[in-house]
């Protein structure tokens, strides 16, 4: 039995910890639902040497990061520097997900399908660019942002305002310094997921996630509203061509570039007829992604992630279930512009029934009573032979959890069932 400190509090670190369930389990910050497989340390995601201190006290043989930022700040640069074994990207790896202009800039490199764009760090120049093109354009910031900073005009006075927004007002600080400006592509979205050592690759089941807050892709953005798994947009045509195209080149890029990637590499593609392009990448599990990925792997999670951690999956052999898979996201009142936390839940299962499960994200312990502490508050779903009983399997479960002001979508998994 290891013992491993799982990084988050989202239903990304809930399923990886149910995933690693059976070893010594630590999560930090984590949730009420990880206290279920094992403890919860009062340290922040993003406090780096906090985290290394913990790690260190504790001896984990193993440390797995959830989130983005503690890698881009640097925290398996700074744990394996003590010695301790790490599932996630190098600082330096991790600028595939921190700076889009690093990312666009690194994909022509390599020739890696993508959509053609331009950068800039004078606000007038970009402004002028876009009222040459005349045509609607994608404006996202350099930086990290939440999922925020991404804005697909649908008009060139739209993508002059987010220039505004972002290099004039400086909405997201210094992550709106610098803009890539790149066409729109067109095309259905899906979430392609591999576990790597720097050199091999393991895919993993593909997914879709739904963005918008609402019912037929409408409303806000969001970090996700729900998952399934099959895509069937991503034919096995489609992900040859996706680890031929992207995930081959982007590892071997990375390797002569001097910042091998190991742990998740997420791309975010843009398929239009069995052509995948590149949106983004992730150097991290996708959430509400994950919630699907976990019950869909057919094989040793702790095999997986500490083989990527050690540099070494040859010996690694995981496979995907049969079936279909489906998570449904229940957010908080005022998600996502302003979530209300403290509003106490009721109709969690002691123990979810066959083939279901539900992982908390912004959940907390209030006494006895288990509270929303946080904008997005469970994944809720199901796993089954097929992807409509997966669904039908999944609002069953979601039908018996309430909680006051509590948002979710009732069309999961839409694009592949209608
Ligand atoms: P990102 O934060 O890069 O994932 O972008 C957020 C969302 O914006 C993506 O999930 C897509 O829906 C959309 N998006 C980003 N770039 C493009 C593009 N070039 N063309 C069309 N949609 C895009
Ligand atoms: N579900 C999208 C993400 O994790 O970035």
């Amino acid at each position: 039995m290891a013992k491993i400190l799982v990084v988050g509090s989202g239903a990304r670190e809930h399923a990886l910890a149910v995933a690693l369930a059976g070893h010594d389990i630590l999560t930090a910050p984590g949730n009420a639902g990880t206290l279920s497989v094992g403890r919860n340390a009062d340290v922040a995601a993003t406090d780096v040497p906090g985290l290394v201190a913990l790690a260190e006290r504790e001896r984990v043989d193993l440390v797995v990061v959830g989130p983005e930022l503690p890698l881009t700040l640097g925290l398996v640069d700074a744990l394996e520097a003590r010695g301790i074994a790490a599932f996630g990207p190098s600082k330096r790896a991790a600028e595939l997900e921190g700076s889009k202009v690093f990312m666009k800039r690194f994909a022509k490199r390599h020739g890696i399908p993508t959509a053609a764009f331009e950068v800039f760090d004078d606000a007038a120049e970009a402004k002028a660019f876009i009222r040459r093109e005349g045509r609607p354009l994608v404006v996202k910031a350099d930086g990290l942002c939440a999922g925020k900073g991404v804005v697909v005009a649908t008009s060139v006075d739209e993508a002059v305002a987010a220039v505004d927004r972002m290099m004039v007002d400086r909405a997201f600080g210094d992550a709106g310094a610098r803009v890539v400006i790149e066409d729109l592509l067109p095309g259905e979205e899906a979430s392609f997921h591999v576990v790597t050592d720097g050199t091999r690759a393991v895919a993993l089941v593909p997914a879709q996630d739904h963005k918008r807050l609402s019912d037929g892709d409408r409303g806000p953005n969001t970090g996700g509203m729900g998952a399934y798994a099959p895509a069937p947009v991503v034919t096995p045509e489609v992900a040859r061509r996706v680890m031929d195209e992207i995930v081959a080149p982007t590892l071997a890029g990375m390797r002569a570039e001097g910042a091998p990637l190991r742990g998740a590499l997420f791309a975010g593609l843009m398929i239009e007829d069995g052509t995948p392009r590149l949106l983004e990448f992730n150097v991290r599990f996708g959430d509400p992604e994950t919630s699907v990925l976990v019950p869909m792997l057919d094989g040793d999670w702790h095999a997986l992630l500490a083989g990527a951690a050690r540099g070494d999956l040859s010996q690694v052999h995981v496979g995907t279930r049969n079936g279909a898979c489906l998570a449904v996201v229940l957010a908080a009142a005022g998600y996502p512009a302003s979530p209300r936390t403290g509003d106490v839940i009721s109709g969690l299962p002691s123990a979810p029934a066959d083939g279901t499960f539900v992982f908390h994200a912004g959940t907390a312990r209030s006494g006895d009573a288990v509270v929303t502490a946080g904008g997005r508050v469970l994944a809720v779903g199901a796993r089954a032979t097929d992807l409509a009983a997966a669904r039908a399997l999944a609002y069953e479960v979601v039908s018996r959890i309430s909680f006051d002001g509590a948002q979710h979508r009732t069309d999961i998994g839409h694009r592949a069932l209608g």
